[in-house]
């Protein structure tokens, strides 16, 4: 046996018994006739000791070993002596005499150190992801990640749901991404499309009759890899037949609660029943359909107020239309001079013209009932006026009230920016905290002014509300969607929606997503065809998995919780992947490569 026990297992009752442990050398200590040494697996860390005077041989080799080797050790187990045990390790009240030490493999001096959580360069951490992978932190994850899934396949088979596996190699499913596309040899000239989500395949499942699927499924989508996005990343996909919007929202929100409670009992929900925002007001309070609801510092309309100001700015926006926003910001700045005031707000406003705005007017409310209010606008208003603004949003001795003041849609990104970051500054965002917020009643379509078409706002299956299906021909702007995304610490981690069931209403969306029918029936004739037989209504979702793994694990990023991520640039800095290929490959793909004149230029002769 290569080995009797894992590292992690041994406690005191197995004292005075020969075990064998192999494992990775996490640390060494040369103490002369003693040589102790750290040995570890993925179950934990054990103690090993050899001693001079008792295995001659083994301390000849264990003084050899060097971090990372793989040993092999049999020896006794022992209580330490007293005054010795280490109370942060599971296995610290014992260790084990050696009386033989095997190398199994050598290892070369690790490029970072993999026995302390410290800050090793990313690029580095990419490069060497094995040897990342060895780490504590990492380990954590991807078991954490595996024990995630586990818990929702046994929870859905439990609810009478089929995993059902999709093709890979398939046709445009259009997300809103790029296609990653796939030459077929066999048939020159044409591809296939990779999933970015098996949205049709479920779909023609549930014409199929499975009623009840889901998928731990990969998807690929050629986008920028900013936020919280991998080119290929995780769904758990589902589809449901003879269902409301209701019981999608129900069911995967005892879903995410159940899994939360078991998987990471140290996470506490911020409220449940998970609350509900409808998509304009999560926008105007929020600026985001994704909001962090941790915090408050919601933007708070005060046009009526304002636009009797005499400040020039909000009475020409009102006039046009546009609406005059403050966000009250609790107890900021209050405790600092003017002059270093100005400089804080002077940053702030940088932060919010990165988002769009024009300016960053503000106000700050004194401690002191008896002092004046700062801030470049005050003069603007009379007393009345401040005191309805302060009502109006609430303020507070000491508060800091932030105006912004443009086009709804600026307001809306300049509310979000603002919020996302004094939040990070103020440190309100606890990790351990996890605001699940539904959005619902999203607009089916927002207007693309650079191709003066409808986008869907979610995909081109989506339902709209059954109220709304008449303004598709009077004013598909105004139609509602049956959209449902729950939001979590400010990222979107399920979407999903009530499908279209009807092969008319279907066939009547193309056209205004400016695809002509022929296009469409090219694409996705294959729908319009099934839905001619009998299609149950339906619905479902899709969760990032990726994204509430990282959650779950309190990691910033989802690369913390992928075993091999791509790098911002889309590459796989271990493997080199995309890589250039052989040209006899592309000969057979029947592929000529032709470069863009800045990359030919730099190519080696
Ligand atoms: P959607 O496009 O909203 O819906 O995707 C569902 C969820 O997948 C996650 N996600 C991503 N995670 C990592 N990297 C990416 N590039 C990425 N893109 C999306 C998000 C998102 O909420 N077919 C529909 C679902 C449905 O209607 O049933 C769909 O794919 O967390
Ligand atoms: P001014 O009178 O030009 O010095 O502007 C007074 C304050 O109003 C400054 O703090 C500007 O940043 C701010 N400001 C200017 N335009 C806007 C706007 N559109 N929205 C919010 N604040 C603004």
């Amino acid at each position: 046996m290569m080995k009797t026990h894992t590292c992690g297992e041994l406690r005191e009752q197995h004292a005075g018994q020969q075990v064998t442990l192999a494992g990775w050398v996490h640390r060494r200590r040369d103490q002369g006739g003693l040589i102790f040494i750290d040995l570890r697996d993925r179950w934990g860390i054990t103690q090993i000791v050899v001693d001079r005077a008792e295995a001659e041989a083994a301390h000849d080799t264990a003084s050899r070993v060097r971090s990372e080797y793989v040993v092999q050790v049999i020896g006794v187990v022992r209580l330490r002596p007293a005054g010795t045990a280490n109370p942060d390790l599971a296995t610290g009240q014992v260790e084990v005499a050696v009386s033989a030490l095997n190398i199994l493999t050598e290892s070369k001096t690790p490029p970072f150190y993999l026995n302390q959580e410290s800050e090793t360069d990313e690029a580095l951490r990419m490069r060497y992801r094995y040897l990342d992978l060895r780490r504590a932190r990492m380990q954590k994850n991807i078991i954490l990640r595996h024990k995630a899934v586990k818990f929702i396949r046994d929870w859905l088979d439990r609810e009478g749901f089929v995993e059902i596996e999709t093709p890979i190699l398939f046709k445009t499913t259009p997300e809103g991404a790029r296609d990653f596309l796939v030459p077929s040899r066999l048939q020159p000239g044409k591809f296939y499309a990779l999933p970015q989500s098996p949205q049709q395949l479920k779909q023609l499942l549930m014409v199929a009759g499975y009623e009840k699927y889901f998928q731990i499924a990969r998807c690929f989508r050629d986008e920028d890899l900013r936020g919280q996005r991998q080119l290929e990343f995780t769904q758990l996909d589902l589809e449901m037949s003879f269902v409301e919007r209701e019981d999608v929202i129900s069911l995967m929100e005892k879903l995410m609660i159940d899994l939360v409670t078991h998987v990471a009992p140290d996470k506490t929900i911020y409220q449940t029943p998970f609350p509900r925002l409808l998509y304009k007001d999560a926008m105007e309070l929020y600026g985001s359909d994704k909001p962090d609801i941790r915090y408050d510092m919601r933007a708070h309309d005060v046009t009526d107020i304002a636009s009797h100001s005499a400040f020039p700015v909000f009475v020409n926006n009102a006039a046009e239309g546009k609406p005059i926003k403050v966000i009250r910001v609790p107890k900021y700045t209050s405790d600092v001079s003017g002059t270093r005031q100005r400089q804080i707000l002077a940053e702030l406003e940088q932060v919010a013209k990165s988002a769009g705005a024009k300016g960053l007017a503000w106000m700050a409310l004194p401690l002191n009932e008896s002092e004046e209010v700062r801030g470049p606008i005050g003069k603007y208003f009379t007393v009345e006026q401040k005191l309805a603004l302060f009502e109006r949003v609430g303020a507070e001795p000491g508060d800091l009230l932030l105006f912004l003041s443009d086009k709804r849609e600026v307001c809306w990104d300049v509310t979000d920016t603002l919020r996302r970051h004094l939040a990070e500054q103020m440190k309100l965002t606890d990790p351990n905290v996890l605001s699940f917020v539904w959005i619902i009643d999203f607009p089916m379509f927002l207007w693309d002014e650079e191709n003066q078409r409808w986008d869907p706002s979610q995909h081109m299956f989506t339902m709209p509300m059954p109220e709304d299906v008449h303004l598709l021909d009077t004013d598909p702007g105004a139609a509602r969607g049956s959209q449902y995304d729950l939001a979590c610490n400010g990222h979107e981690v399920v979407g999903g929606s009530i499908r279209i069931h009807d092969r008319e209403l279907q066939k009547k969306i193309f056209p205004l997503i400016g695809q002509t029918m022929e296009h469409a029936m090219e694409q996705f004739g294959h729908i319009v065809e099934a839905f001619e037989y009998g299609v149950p209504p339906h619905g479902g979702c899709a969760w990032g998995l990726d994204r509430v793994v990282a959650l779950l694990a309190g990691e910033p990023n989802i690369r913390e919780v992928i075993a091999f991520p791509k790098t911002q640039t889309g590459s796989d800095a271990m493997a080199h992947a995309p890589s250039e290929v052989d040209p006899a490959q592309l000969e057979e793909l029947h592929i000529r490569v032709v470069l863009p004149e800045a990359k030919k230029t730099s190519q080696p002769q």
